[in-house]
């Protein structure tokens, strides 16, 4: 059975005051109102990590995780930060090939092979990003584009090692502009994800990878999305600077 995932990315944002108090407000809504076994997540800027590891103490129903990682594991990489040293600070999750990194910093497949190699290595759980910008959509190549952005940097992996990766489906036209994905349009792009993964991997290992929808998720859009049968939760921006905005999309998993 796949695991149902809510993770929050904060980006760039709050200072580590304002993150203490979120995480504070946010464990005790988590412990108080979610009553499903969905693993909560939340992605914070660097020097944060262990702080709110801290703050969140041992065997925590809520995890933290990194927005990035080095392709490099140790070195004269100046601002760099590896797999090794988030797995030496007990760090499990790892956003990998996310649009603003493919867009910004210029990441593309090889780069992010590197990357997904050196979190798995690490034992990490890298949360894997894909998705289309809106020319893409409108030509009507989004398929393809997404098949060939997965194909590319995860199908060097064993059957074994990729039932570690989480993939999050983020239409780029839709993260930050609060123009959403229909339900039907995230379900049809996650059906055609596991299809591929099941045409390299096989059924029942694609059965097994959790598949998150990203790009604008709100309390008031989670429920219908994260109902659909190959949407197995949300990789949620915005929306989780906020604990009663992000707890109230925990609780839109069935
Ligand atoms: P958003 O961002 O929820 O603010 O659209 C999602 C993301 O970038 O992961």
């Amino acid at each position: 059975m796949r695991k149902k995932i809510v993770a929050g990315n904060w980006k760039m944002n709050k200072t580590l005051e304002e993150a203490h108090a979120l995480v504070a407000e946010l464990t005790g809504m988590v412990a108080d109102e979610v009553k499903t076994p969905t693993e909560v997540v939340v992605c914070v800027p660097f020097p944060y990590l262990l702080p709110i590891k801290n703050q969140l103490g041992a065997g925590a129903r809520v995890k933290v995780g990194a927005q990035n990682c080095s392709e490099h594991e140790w070195g004269a990489y100046t601002g760099e930060t590896s797999a090794t040293m988030l797995a030496s600070a007990g760090i499990p999750y790892v956003i990998l090939g996310h649009s603003e990194r493919r867009q910004y910093f210029g990441e593309n497949s090889s780069l992010l092979v590197k990357k997904i190699d050196r979190a798995l290595g690490q034992k990490l759980t890298p949360i894997f990003c894909c998705g289309e910008p809106l020319e893409v959509r409108e030509k009507g190549t989004h398929e393809g584009l997404v098949k060939q952005q997965v194909e590319e940097a995860l199908f060097h992996l064993s059957a074994e090692v990729i039932q570690k990766v989480v993939i999050a489906y983020e239409p780029v036209w839709a993260i930050g502009t609060g123009k959403t994905a229909s339900s039907q349009q995230a379900q049809d792009m996650h059906a055609v994800i596991r299809q591929h993964l099941a045409g390299k991997f096989g059924p029942s290992v694609a059965q097994d990878i959790s598949i998150l929808y990203g790009g604008s998720v709100k309390a008031d859009n989670a429920k219908e999305l994260f109902a659909q049968p190959d949407v197995d939760g949300g990789l949620v921006g915005g929306a989780s600077l906020k604990s009663r905005e992000f707890v109230e999309i925990v609780k839109g998993v069935a």
